[in-house]
């Protein structure tokens, strides 16, 4: 079974799936929430670290969907973190986005190097969660060993963590760490998107992966229509990212299909253990180095 919401650990329902729009710039990243809303996407997912709020923004108004029909999701990049800059980032992004609340709102990466700002962040997004000005708070890229250090100073458990997730970098042993916190996790790179931007590292990109592409040709749907339901057949929301009007629609086009004992087994057999982005550990604002702007 999976279902066109996953609710969360503070009852808030999560869209299953979402538009990403990492890599969408200027006014293609405003046509492709336009075109995902109209659709009938009902969460994006953008970052100040994507350098894309403003248009996302202008994307939700041009949709004419209502705002408070619509998930949003942002996420806070590692030189604002401290607890006064985090507020202050907080009210830069919702300014560029021009709305006056995030349904979720992240901490984009561990900063082990700086937990004790790291840590800040967290109770800063914590206090907008009091405030209501965020209606969910959550991580990114926080292996275990982060999510046990936040748990022994946060008071609120994260509502979703977003992880590098896809048939060949599945990470069992993160997701059960998600399943014993009560986290939903969230798939980026959902179909692999990651070896477009930092190359294929030897693998094969899931897209073309010939069991997933047989898999598809048996349901008569896509290579991604099927990763996609192999996610949401485990319980995880993903934020495939295009900015293609037809891939966008036939990204979400995945809730008439069901994937067989044996094709789940099948994709799960794919896991190479080898990541295709960067260790969160080695994530670090030197190694990338972005400078987010003011409102
Ligand atoms: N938290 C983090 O650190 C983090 C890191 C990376 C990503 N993310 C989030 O996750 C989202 C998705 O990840 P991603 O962008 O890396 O990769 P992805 O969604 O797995 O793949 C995106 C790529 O696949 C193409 N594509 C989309 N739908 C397709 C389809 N149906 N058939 C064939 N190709 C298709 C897109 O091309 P076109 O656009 O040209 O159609 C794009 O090149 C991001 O946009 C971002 O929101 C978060």
């Amino acid at each position: 079974m999976s279902h066109q919401t996953i609710t969360l650990n503070n009852g808030l329902a999560l869209p299953s799936i979402g538009l990403g729009v990492l890599l969408s710039e200027g006014n293609d990243a405003t046509a492709a929430v336009t075109s995902a809303l109209q659709t009938g996407y009902r969460l994006i997912d953008t970052a100040a670290g994507y350098f894309n709020e403003r248009e996302v923004g202008r994307g939700i108004l041009e949709s004419g969907v209502e705002r408070s029909q619509i998930f949003l999701t942002t996420k806070l990049w590692m030189t604002d973190y401290g607890f006064d800059n985090t507020l202050r980032a907080f009210d830069t992004s919702i300014a560029k986005l021009g709305v006056d609340y995030l349904d979720l709102y992240m901490l984009h990466w561990p900063w082990p190097a700086n937990w004790t700002q790291t840590i800040a962040a967290y109770k800063a997004a914590e206090h907008l969660l009091a405030e209501g000005r965020v209606r969910a708070i959550g991580v990114a890229n926080f292996k275990p060993e982060h999510l046990t250090a936040l748990m022994r100073e946060a008071e609120i458990v994260p509502a979703v963590n977003q992880v590098e997730l896809h048939p060949n970098f599945q990470q069992p042993d993160q997701i059960a760490a998600h399943k014993a916190l009560g986290i939903t996790t969230q798939a980026w790179s959902p179909i692999g998107g990651v070896y477009g931007w930092a190359g294929e590292n030897g693998a094969v990109p899931p897209l073309q992966n010939e069991t997933i592409r047989g898999i598809a040709t048996a349901h008569g749907k896509t290579p991604a229509q099927v990763i996609l339901r192999w996610h949401l057949q485990n319980g995880r929301s993903a934020i495939p990212k295009s900015v293609t009007p037809a891939r966008i629609a036939e990204n979400l086009d995945v809730y008439d299909f069901e994937l067989t004992e044996a094709d789940l087994a099948a994709i799960d057999g794919l896991d190479t253990g080898r990541r295709g982005a960067i260790d969160p550990d080695d994530a670090t604002p030197e190694v990338i180095d972005l400078t987010i702007d003011a409102a």
